[in-house]
């Protein structure tokens, strides 16, 4: 397998690809709304259907009791060995709609960047597997044996894949999972994600009196659980940016002195990156730099605050209940399910007796942390040395893709995080967009990572 005839091939046929995959982008896939249902099953048919054009002997929808999981294989040889490749075509909400430039499910090319919700996450990149597969099949040049898992429910924490997986792990036996669902730290600096954190996502409603009343009848007299609600919130973390949820560090893994030193040496440019979101100053923990702060690090944000008037002008209301949406990153070793019950327990406990709280689990996953120095590992750094001209840098990430820390759990696989976006193509955000360099520079680099992992195997 030689990178010219590679490049050669994604030459001649970018167009069409680009072209693909903008269809797979006007499918409204958004598993969260149950609105889109049909939708996200029309795209799973799709997806289906462009990995038998790819070459595939078997493709099949295997339905679950939430969105369909797309299954596919193609078995060369039993004794080569099998790469397992995971990816989602479910997307994240497009609203805020009114701030997109372009509407999100109709797909517009400009400056070298197609822009529509899931360009980056993840059809784009699940679709570079496709189209490298295409690629090897077509050179007759694939080395070993593929499974394809697409799924449908990435963005709603992949409860009915985790099922799934269980139930049918003869079927996924494999000798490495391969993803692309992470970023690299920029188009000259390639990087390998070997860090993801875990999450748990609670939901926590606040409630004061009976009904809505006029607050100015009531206001002064009787707690307003709005308010109540940010003084909670305000409460979970101390003047140092420390949580104070106890027993919240338990289980945190203090990196060494000198991990974290190896890590500063990633290229972060902190002028760059205020310049970029408009801000005036960063804000990590303290005794943490951002970067830390953003991947070996726990965090505890609101996602989301509401209740009470937010319409047009004012209307003097003191809301009978107020709402917050809270998710809490978590690093080795915390437990999801164990830092779900010590908020519970915290929340509860510090409710004031003028209202009552109500806390509800929403989903989870553990984080996890993947090593530099087995064969997948080295199969992925030698392709991308070869795409990028330069060794990739291992990097911890900040996001969470929960199903990864159950497939080494369950399937006893590591996980290749071999993402070719970048943090700023404003995923889960208005103008989501993945650079054409990108999208093609995954469909050069995924076939060199089978020639170096089956390599490898022989050799
Ligand atoms: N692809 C992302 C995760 C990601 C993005 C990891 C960039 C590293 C860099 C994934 O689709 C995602 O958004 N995951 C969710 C978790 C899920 C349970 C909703 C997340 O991290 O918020
Ligand atoms: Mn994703
Ligand atoms: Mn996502």
């Amino acid at each position: 397998m030689k990178r010219e005839d590679i490049l050669a091939y994604i030459d001649e046929h970018k167009d069409r690809f680009i072209e693909e995959l903008n269809d797979l982008l006007r499918i409204p896939s958004v598993s969260a709304d149950p609105a889109y249902k049909d939708d996200v099953k029309r795209c799973a048919e799709v997806v289906k259907q462009r990995l038998i054009e790819a070459g595939v002997d078997k493709a099949e929808i295997h339905p679950t009791a939430g969105h369909p999981i797309v299954y596919a294989e193609k078995i060369i040889d039993p004794s080569l060995p099998t790469v397992l490749v995971y990816g989602h075509y479910d997307v994240q909400p497009a609203d805020p709609v009114d701030l997109w430039d372009s509407p999100p499910f109709e797909p517009v090319v400009k400056d070298g960047k197609i822009y529509a919700r899931g360009s980056a996450d993840d059809k784009g990149q699940a679709y570079m597997h496709v189209k490298a597969f295409e690629y090897m099949t077509r050179s007759g040049e694939l080395p070993c044996n593929v499974k394809f898992m697409i799924e449908g429910e990435e963005e709603v924490g992949s409860v009915n894949l985790g099922i799934w997986v269980k139930e049918k792990k003869e079927m996924l036996k494999a000798d490495v999972i391969l993803i692309s669902d992470t970023s690299i730290i920029a188009n000259d600096t390639p990087s390998i994600t070997v860090g993801l954190r875990g999450l748990s996502y609670v939901e926590v409603e606040v409630t004061g009196p009976n009904r809505d009343l006029h607050s100015g009848v009531y206001g002064g007299a009787v707690a307003n659980p709005a308010n109540t609600l940010c003084e909670m919130i305000a409460s979970l973390k101390d003047e140092n940016d420390h949580i104070t949820v106890e027993g919240f560090y338990d289980d945190v893994e203090e990196v060494s002195a000198d991990d974290r030193a190896e890590m500063a040496k990633a290229p972060f440019d902190e002028n760059a990156f205020k310049t970029e979101l408009k801000i005036n100053a960063t804000r990590a923990e303290n005794g943490y730099s951002p970067m830390e702060g953003s991947s070996i690090r726990p965090t505890l944000d609101v996602n989301g605050i509401w209740r009470g008037y937010i319409g047009e002008g004012a209307k003097t209301v003191l809301p009978s209940k107020a709402y917050a949406k809270i998710s809490m990153r978590l690093v080795p070793f915390q437990k999801s399910e164990d830092i779900t019950r010590k908020f519970k327990e915290h929340f509860e406990r510090i409710a004031p007796d003028y209202v009552q709280v109500k806390v509800k689990e929403l989903h989870g996953g553990e984080p996890i942390v993947i090593p530099t120095d087995f064969p997948g590992y080295v199969a992925a750094s030698k392709a991308m040395e070869e795409t990028f001209g330069k060794t990739p840098i291992p990097e911890r990430g900040g996001g969470s893709i929960p199903i990864v820390a159950l497939f080494e759990e369950v399937l006893g696989l590591k996980s290749i995080l071999f993402g070719f976006g970048l943090n700023s193509d404003d995923i889960h955000s208005p103008n989501e967009h993945y650079g054409i360099f990108n999208f093609l520079k995954g469909i050069e680099t995924i076939p060199l990572f089978y020639k170096h992992f089956t390599d490898s195997h022989e050799g």
